[in-house]
Parts: C-alpha cells; structure tokens; sequence
C-alpha cells in the first residue's frame, strides 16, 4: 500500500469514532496559570505543558543520534543531481540560467550520522575553538541541516541570518555575536568578501560545494585573512581526525536566530535546545500518523523557525527530507528546463510546509487557469468546487469517497499533481491564512491544512489547528508544550470580559518560550514576564479571541491599529485583508495618519489585470507606470477598492479616499516585504513617505 493511502485512512477511521462528538469536540480548556490575570488556555489533551515526548532525551542533539539508530536504513536527507546548467535567452535578450535536474539522491539516517560526526570532527580540526560561534548563511539544502546537527554535537551556538537580509543587518549580527566560523554558500561568499573589512572577528569560512561550480577561493584568499575550506575538505578532515563528541544540555542556547524586523537592525532570539525540543515534541502529536513513509519537501529558508521546526519534526519522526527550493519547485518553475521536472513532481511529498504569500499564490495561479480556460471547464471546475465544499461542510472525510474520486480523475486531480500528487497534510505558517485561500487549497488538494501559530519568540510554538478542524480562519487550540493566554488591552477595546468571546492580547508560555534577545536586556525585559510559578511568558503584541472550542483566533495586531484624529481606531491589517481581494491589487499597504481623519493607501497593482483591463477600454500607453499614473487608472482602481471594502462592510474612515499605484512589486529582495512576505510598513513608510505626504495634500 502506499504511503499516501496510509497516511489517508488512519485520519479516515479516527474522524469516524470522532465524528459523532465532533460538534461538541473541545480542543481547548482553560487552565489555572499564575502572572497577569487573563484567560487562559491549555490544550485539552495535555494537563502540563509538554517538554519532551521522549524518555532520555533533553537536547535537539541527542534526538538526532536516536533517530539515526532508530531508523539507521531508511532515506533522511535527499538532493537532486544536477544533469545541467543552461542558459536561456527570453524574446526581449535577457538571460535566464535554467536547470535541468535529475531524481533525488539518497543519504539514509546511519549515512547521515557519519557525515554530521564527521564534519562536526572537521569543524575542531579546522580550528574552530570551544566557546565560539558559528554562522550558517546559505539557502535550504541538506548541507545546512548537516552543519547545523554537526554543530549540536559540540554544543556550538549557531547564528542563523536571513539570506535576503542587506548588508547592514548581516554585518550586525556577524559582529554582535563575535562568529568567528561562517558556513555560506557560492554567492553568500561574494557578499562576505564585500563586507569583510567590517567583520572583525570572523576567521574561517567553509564553503558549501555546489555541482557544476568549481571551488575558487582565490578572491576570498586575495581581499582576506580567511582560512576558506570547502565542506567536503572539512568534513574530510574530520574522518581522519575523529574526537569525542561534546554534547550540550538542554539549557545551552542551540540557535540565536536574525529575524527581520520590521523596524530597525535584526535582533537575535536566542533559543535553547529545550525551547527547540518543546515545539517538536508539540507538533508531533498534531500530524496525524506521521512516520517513516512520510516525505517532505524542503524549500522555505532554513533561517526561520518554521522551517527549522518542522524539519526537525521529520527527523524526529523518520521520515525523509527531500530539498528543494522556490524557484524549482514545480515543473513550471522559473528555473526548471522547459520539459524537465519540478521538485514536486520529482519527489512526491506527502507532506509540505507554505507560507500563507504562496498559497495565495497557488490560488490565484489555478482561477486564472480555470477562467481563461472558460467554457466547460470553467462549469465543470465551479460544480466541482461547490460540491466539495458542500461535502467539507459538514465533515473533511465526507468527501472522500466515489465522488471525490469522480472530481478527482476530472478536474482537481490536476491541481494535485502540481505538488506530485500525494500530498496529505499542508502545513501553514509565519501568517494567518485567509479562509477563502484555506478553503480552496483544502479543496483543490483534497488535504488538510494544519494551520500554526507562533513566533520566532516562542520557538514557533503557540496554537496549532487539529487535522479534523473543518472550520477557517483559526489557529487551533495551544499545542501540548504551550498554555495561551489573553490579557485585556483597554486603549485599544480589547477586553476579556468581551462577548460572545473574550478577547486581548496574546501572551504565550511553556518551555517553549526562548530566554530572549542576545545582548538586549531592555528589549527582552519588555516582552517576556517570568511568573511568580517560574512560567516565562512571551507577550506577543498580537491581539486574538477565543472559541468557546478553546480555538484561537488572530484579530489584529497591537501595532497595526491608529487612532485618526477623530478618536476613532483603524485597524490597518483588517482593511488590508479586505481590500485585497480586489482582482487589481497584488499588494497594498493602508496608512492612517492620527492628525487626519482619513486613511490612504499604497497599492502595487496586478499587472496582468491592469493591462486586460486597459486594452479593453482602448487605453493606449507606453509602459506599465505610464498605465498607473493615469487619472482614469487610479480611479477604476479605487472604485474596485471602495466595492470590495463595502462588501467586507468596512467603516467609511477606515476606507482610503486617496491612493497611488506603483508600477514594481514588492518582494524579499527589495526590503520592502519579509522572507514570509509580511509587510515592513516602517521600510515602506519611510521609502514612499514623499509620496504618502502628496496623499495628504
Ligand atoms: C555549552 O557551551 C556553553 C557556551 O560556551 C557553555 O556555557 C556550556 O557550559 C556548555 N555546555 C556543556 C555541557 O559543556
Ligand atoms: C563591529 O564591531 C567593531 C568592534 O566591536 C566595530 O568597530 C564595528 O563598527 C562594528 N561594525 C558594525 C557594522 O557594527
Ligand atoms: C455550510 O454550512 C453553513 C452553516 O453551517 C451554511 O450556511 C452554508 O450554506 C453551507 N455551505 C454549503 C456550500 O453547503
Ligand atoms: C477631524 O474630525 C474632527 C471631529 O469631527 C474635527 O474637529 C477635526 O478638525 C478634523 N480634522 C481634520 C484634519 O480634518
């Protein structure tokens, strides 16, 4: 039997015994905690929150050495052979490198475990000392999770920096943690070199290998006083050099993690391997019957918890990683040879992690599929969802079944084999998902998706919603390591008194909350409270309510909300989220001013829609800025903005009366979004505050 079917009908057979109870299922109950008063949640299934689920094991180190004994034959980490390396030239000459890739390559567990001893015995002989931190500054590849295991094994602190982060930041973080050993990648490299008359302390750099480029360290041995290994020569000199491993304990900080704020330089979160332990043993109990025939693809940035977590979750559980990335992840990718395979297709996932940007993505990709197709498709496509939905209303399983296959072998088999075909549980993270885009993925790819809550603060720990949780727009009840709490927030209306449900700021503890900021006693002492129990809480500024079911939901955010000169309050992301879904906006930032009584708006438009609807309104242009500085482009825009807000019946002051288009989108790249394409609003203020002010004239 595969894999697929497996992991289908264990749900399958529990949703029926739960079926009957489910209506009145409690996935939440509130639980007597100490600190500020507040209401407060634990999940239903675990009394005392949960540290690790397994006997003996305390560090993310030794988790690592159990699996490898436990399942030493079976496939851990996987890569794809690079066949070759090409490149394109598109109708207008630019060029474009494309791959051709081959299947993915195996390294069982016992195979990983000698490379991981190897190359954390590489690490002493290359000169790295006791005491001394270490970078990883690369893209997501098994190499990464090598070095970062190698590094468990002697207890050194690893300092993870986003790849997208500028020069300022990475500089930052480089020096506020003194690292003296970088690991990076072919083009990370380049951008060390650049900077390095500022990094004082680095002294050695090991370079990722990568197919079809040859290692020349020439550059970096000209500009620098680096010593510059490869990761091969490392690990190399370890297998000839072998020490005793020299493990950490559970309160030694495993990670100090750069995330990108929206303010600011990047502050470190410091994580302990016991923070790190909670969160996995938490999510553990949450996908159902995960194991050993389980394969997940790897291709969000290592750098940021989510992914981090949930790779150790599959470690944890056996199963096997295969890696990709971005921008070769479907067979229509950017990168991927026309007529070649995507890493989806190549590797066959059952399981994947998205962030809610690309599930948006997703979404919109199939719409417009299905409704440039039009006709039949379109009909038989809209019969299909509608029966579905109806099908998941009442219950996930009810779908499956003859008509499922039916819809299946018609229409949404399709949009299924753009992920391989055998995905079963979807992991989503780093934002809240829109119910709508919840809705259709759950639709489209017949699989659940568990929807997470949690912040690089608490280890990605915090609320997790339960496979057989049909309902959108929630986060779960708290996972079995966290207890949830809310606290009232007068200024800005937020009471737990509120009805039908209470409602305040979130504030997470358990031992998953980290210790705090790397050398930033003011910062940490701000957000994190130690109760009068010994329970650390982190105040997440993010303001949610509770379902009588004990299930979370994101309401806002504490920062996001203005108060206009009028008194009245704006809840940025709220208006936001509505105004999207005009078919127009690709992004849009809403701004309130508190000494007007208006709001205004930054939209990028969607560019494909802007120019269908030019051309059929015979509107002649040069470019597309020229179209979005036009009068009548703003205004047809706008007016589909004013539509959209009054239909999610947002009040009058909360509606922009002034918009500008700009014609470049916002990506990581640029600074103006985060890595999980969150907007930066201080970057983006601060960019277009010319503009903004023109707003207010
Ligand atoms: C691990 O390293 C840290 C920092 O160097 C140190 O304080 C701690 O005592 C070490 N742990 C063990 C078990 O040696
Ligand atoms: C790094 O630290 C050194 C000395 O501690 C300092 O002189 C330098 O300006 C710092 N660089 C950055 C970019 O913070
Ligand atoms: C789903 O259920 C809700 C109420 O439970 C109902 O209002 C809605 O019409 C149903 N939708 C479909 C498509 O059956
Ligand atoms: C905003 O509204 C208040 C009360 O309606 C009024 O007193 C104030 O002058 C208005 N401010 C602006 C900038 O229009």
């Amino acid at each position: 039997m595969n894999p697929y079917l497996v992991g289908a009908f264990v749900p399958l057979l529990l949703s029926l015994i739960l079926c009957n109870t489910k209506s009145r299922k409690k996935r939440g109950v509130p639980v007597d905690v100490g600190g500020e008063p507040g209401y407060a949640i634990r999940n239903h299934r675990f009394p005392s929150a949960v540290e690790s689920f397994w006997e003996g094991v305390a560090t993310i180190a030794e988790l690592f050495e159990q699996s490898c004994k436990r399942f030493s034959n079976k496939p851990l980490f996987g890569t794809r052979k690079l066949i070759s390396r090409e490149t394109e030239k598109s109708r207008d000459g630019r060029s474009f490198e494309k791959l051709h890739l081959g299947n993915y390559e195996w390294l069982s567990y016992g195979e990983a475990f000698h490379t991981v001893c190897n190359f954390a015995c590489g690490l002493v002989q290359f000169g790295h000392n006791k005491g001394e931190r270490l970078a990883i500054f690369a893209d997501t590849r098994a190499e990464w999770q090598i070095a970062l295991q190698a590094c468990f094994r002697r207890n050194i602190t690893v300092v993870t920096i986003y790849a997208s982060l500028g020069e300022e930041a990475l500089c930052h973080s480089l020096n506020e943690t003194e690292v003296t050993t970088v690991i990076c990648g072919h083009k990370e490299l380049k951008k060390l070199i650049d900077i390095s008359a500022q990094l004082d302390t680095v002294k050695r750099i090991i370079c990722l290998n990568e197919e079809g480029i040859i290692n020349d360290y020439s550059l970096a041995k000209k500009a620098t006083s680096w010593a510059v290994a490869s990761f091969s020569e490392v690990q190399k000199l370890g297998q000839e050099n072998p020490v005793e491993a020299d493990m950490p304990l559970s309160a030694d900080i495993a990670v100090i993690m750069y995330t990108s704020g929206s303010t600011g330089l990047p502050k470190g979160v410091m994580m302990t391997h016991g923070n790190v332990l909670a969160t996995v043993s938490a999510v553990m109990t949450i996908v159902p019957a995960l194991g050993s025939k389980d394969i997940y693809l790897a291709y969000l940035p290592l750098a940021h918890i989510l992914e981090l977590a949930a790779e150790s979750v599959m470690i944890a559980a056996g199963s096997s990683i295969g890696y990709g990335s971005p921008l070769t992840l479907t067979d229509t990718a950017n990168k991927i040879k026309v007529g070649t395979k995507g890493d989806a297709s190549a590797l066959g996932p059952t399981l994947m992690t998205a962030v809610p940007a690309i599930l948006d993505r997703v979404r919109d990709g199939v719409r417009k599929n299905v409704n440039a197709k039009g006709g039949l498709a379109k009909r038989i496509f809209d019969i299909g969802y509608g029966r579905r939905l109806a099908a998941i209303n009442g219950s996930w399983f009810g779908a499956w079944g003859i008509e499922k296959v039916l819809w299946d072998f018609l229409i949404f088999g399709k949009v299924r084999a753009v992920l391989g075909g055998h995905i079963r549980f979807l992991l989503s993270g780093g934002a809240p998902l829109s119910g709508d885009t919840q809705r259709f993925i759950n639709i489209c790819l017949g699989a659940p998706i568990g929807q997470g809550y949690g912040l690089t603060e608490t280890c990605a720990g915090g609320a997790f919603s339960e496979y057989d949780d049909t309902s959108v727009g929630r986060v779960g009840a708290p996972l079995p390591c966290s207890f949830v709490k809310l606290i009232d927030w007068p200024e800005g209306g937020y009471l737990t008194t509120d009805s039908p449900m209470p409602r305040g700021e979130i504030v997470i503890g358990g031992p998953n909350v980290t210790p705090g900021y790397f050398k930033n006693e003011e910062k940490t002492k701000e957000v994190y409270k130690v109760d009068e129990r010994g329970m650390r809480w982190f105040y997440t500024g993010d303001i949610g309510r509770f379902h009588l079911d004990g299930c979370l939901e994101i309401i806002d955010r504490k920062k996001d909300i203005v108060k206009l000169q009028h008194g009245e309050y704006v809840s940025l992301g709220k208006v936001e989220a509505a105004l999207i879904v005009s078919p127009y906006v690709d992004n849009i930032m809403l701004h309130a001013d508190p000494f007007h009584n208006y709001t205004v708006a930054i939209v990028t438009p969607s560019q494909q829609t802007l120019q269908a609807w030019a051309e059929k309104e015979g509107i002649t242009v040069g470019d597309f800025s020229d179209l979005c500085r036009k009068e009548e482009t703003v205004k047809e825009v706008h007016s589909s903005l004013i539509k959209a807000a009054k239909e999610a019946r947002i009040e009058k002051f909360e509606i922009p009366s002034k918009i500008i288009l700009l014609p470049e989108p916002w990506t990581p790249e640029s600074g103006l979004v985060t890595a999980a394409l969150k907007l930066k609003r201080e970057v983006i203020r601060k960019k277009y505050a010319e503009e903004l002010s023109k707003l207010y004239e």
